[in-house]
């Protein structure tokens, strides 16, 4: 039995939409415990590419259960959405196999306008959020006047709730934002004509997941976005507004720590990050142009470029302690193909001052410039690669070499998008069975 956490070990987009589905295969119930449809899972099955920001992809997987925390927030157009389209090409025939726990915190018509108009109010000192409302229903959930899941689907309970906090937020978005104020009744409308069709997958996470336990159930607990976004441990300001690491995965859900058996951080071979913030390896020239190109570094939920720069393993660093990881999955590793050296930050220089560790002084982050060593490239395509001994000794030099430097496994390796472009070198399911 294994209860196994995934998050990136980045600023999100790491890939962990593949790994997710790959480690499904495995588990029986997939869980997801933080964040929103801020996220975006591009997932390639067979020749059809299925983009999810909400639901974990294991519903792709016909039989697996998938849960959505209490930790999670939720937009129930978006999520109606999802679930349309999914039953469109054939997945979740049978509504079971998705449940939202009560608890979940929905994004109401006004986190969306806040969210928007304080990133256009605050011009150079914008987030760059995805504009989802992510933040803004957090802030409520945290204030205690956040509207749940469970609340939709009693009307009465609803309205009393939309009509005590609509006045606060129309007051803030009127004189504050300089914004159209909204309607209740139209919103009242909106979101109680989406709850009959969302009463079927109401349920509670916590329980769901321990009687998974009992049954001997592995379980998958999918994380979104990033570690360095986490709000705590991130580059805050700079950061989502959840907890992106392991440990939101335990409040996120509803299990205890004692029961989770690994963590899995998902890296890309090199980095990226979108929105605005301190990114200590980014390359600014033709070599960040050549990475996003060859990677299609351009942001799922919203199309922005990202920006792009070398593996920074101060960083990584930060994600193996913060999420206490027992590996590492690589990816993308195939984006490196032609190049005929890498680069590799292996700590930062503050003015006199030689760095190891990831600085919590946003200051002095974004005064940090990184020392870099440099590797051999394998110059040659991976792509077709099935077997870790048939890599490349290139390849399997910047594996150890990552190891060595983060004392944390690698155990999977990704050469392409495809579910049969994955090189695993330790299962943490098949080991526990
Ligand atoms: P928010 O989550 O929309 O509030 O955005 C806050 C920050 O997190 C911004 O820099 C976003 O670009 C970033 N962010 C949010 N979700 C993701 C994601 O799934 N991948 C990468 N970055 C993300």
């Amino acid at each position: 039995m294994a209860n196994l956490i995934i998050v990136g070990a980045q600023w999100g987009d790491e890939g962990k939409g593949k790994i997710v589905d790959i480690y499904t295969e495995y588990a029986q119930d997939v869980v997801r415990f933080q964040g929103g449809n801020n996220a975006g899972h591009t997932l390639v099955v067979g020749d059809q590419k299925t983009v999810l920001h909400l639901i974990p992809s294991g519903i792709l997987h016909e039989g697996k259960r998938c849960i959505i925390g209490n930790g999670v927030v939720l937009d129930p157009k978006v999520f109606l959405e999802e679930i349309e389209g999914l039953k469109k090409k054939g997945y979740l025939q049978d509504d079971r196999q998705l449940m939202v726990d009560g608890a979940v915190n929905l994004i109401m018509p006004y986190h969306k306008r806040i969210d928007i108009a304080r990133e256009l109010k605050s011009g150079a000192k914008k987030i760059g959020t995805t504009g989802r409302g992510i933040g803004p229903t957090y802030e409520d959930k945290v204030g205690r006047r956040g509207i749940r899941f469970a609340d939709l689907l009693k009307p009465e309970t609803f309205k009393r709730k939309l009509h005590e906090v609509l006045a606060e937020k129309n007051f803030y978005l009127e004189n504050f934002l300089d914004e159209q104020p909204l309607d209740e009744q139209e919103i009242s409308d909106e979101y109680l004509g989406y709850a009959e069709k969302l009463r079927c997958y109401l349920g509670r996470a916590s329980t769901e997941i321990d009687r998974a336990i009992k049954a001997g159930h592995n379980i998958l607990f999918e994380g979104a976005q990033g570690s360095l976004l986490d709000v705590d441990h991130g580059t805050y300001p700079y950061v989502t507004s959840s907890s992106t690491v392991a440990g939101g995965a335990c409040t996120g859900a509803g299990i205890g720590p004692s029961l989770i058996t690994d963590v899995i951080g998902i890296s890309k071979a090199y980095v990226t990050r979108v929105g605005e913030g301190p990114f200590p390896t980014e390359l600014h020239d033709e070599m960040g142009e050549r990475l996003r190109a060859a990677g299609h570094e351009f942001g799922a939920t919203t199309g922005r470029p990202r920006r792009t720069g070398w593996l920074d393993i101060v960083a990584l660093k930060e994600a193996v302690r913060t999420n206490g990881l027992t590996g590492i999955a690589l990816t993308k590793m195939d984006v490196l193909n032609d190049l005929e050296t890498i680069k590799v930050c292996t700590a930062y220089k503050h003015g006199e001052r030689l760095l190891e560790e990831f600085p919590q002084d946003f200051d002095i982050l974004r005064e940090c410039t990184p020392v870099y060593e440099e590797v051999a490239g394998w110059q040659s395509d991976i792509n077709a690669v099935q077997k870790y001994a048939e890599l490349p000794q290139q390849v399997r030099d910047y594996v150890d070499k990552i190891e060595a430097w983060t004392g944390c496994p690698v155990v999977l390796v990704s050469v392409g998008p495809r579910r049969d472009q994955t090189i695993q070198r330790i299962n943490p399911f098949a080991e526990k069975n």
